[in-house]
């Protein structure tokens, strides 16, 4: 079951974010632990939306969207929508969870004048990206040095919704 659920419930989840983030965050490293915190405060400050994925009643997988509307004089007053985060917990992955949370997302934005869904992710990241083709996003593009030296690229996605 997918529901829209309040940042605070991430924050006592930060194991469960932290896998979405990076496989080096800990959640129990104060460090690591105070940036999770940091950053999920800085995507509720910017108006972000976010899903939970309940198996059994528990918390096992969250998205997070960031909405652009625009007034119809800009861009045809077509909006946008940016995927900031999605991730389950390890042992509920490949059971459909994934696709559970971008069905519900796109349900969210169905009555909505959004034209696109899109975000970016490592562009070596085979397991996000297969996730992401297997779900009808296209690959859009690289952006280089994102993630520092010998690194690869941010890979941007894209998928109409209309
Ligand atoms: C990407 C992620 C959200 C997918 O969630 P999920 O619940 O496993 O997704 P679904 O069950 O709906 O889809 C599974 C598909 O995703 C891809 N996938 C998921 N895990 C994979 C893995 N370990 N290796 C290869 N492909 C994988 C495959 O295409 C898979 O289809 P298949 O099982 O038929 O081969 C999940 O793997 C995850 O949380 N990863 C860590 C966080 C992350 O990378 N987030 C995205 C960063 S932009």
């Amino acid at each position: 079951m997918v529901k829209i659920i309040d940042a605070e419930l991430l924050r006592a989840a930060p194991q469960l974010v932290a896998f979405v983030e990076a496989d080096a965050l800990d959640a129990q490293n104060p460090a690591h632990a105070t940036w999770l915190r940091e950053k999920l405060t800085r995507l509720e400050q910017g108006g972000a939306v976010f899903f939970g994925y309940f198996a059994g009643g528990r918390l096992a997988g969250f998205a997070s969207i960031q909405v652009e509307m625009r007034p119809p004089e800009v861009c045809g007053g077509w909006g946008s929508c940016e995927l900031l985060q999605i991730g389950v917990e390890e042992q509920s992955r490949r059971q459909g969870a994934g696709k559970a949370l971008l069905r519900a997302i796109e349900e969210y934005l169905a009555p909505k004048h959004i034209y696109c869904l899109y975000l970016h992710t490592y562009a070596r990241d085979r397991r996000a990206i297969s996730f992401y083709l297997k779900n009808r996003f296209v690959p859009a593009g690289t952006v280089p040095h994102v993630y520092g030296p010998g690194a690869e690229g941010m890979l941007f996605l894209v998928r109409r919704l209309q």
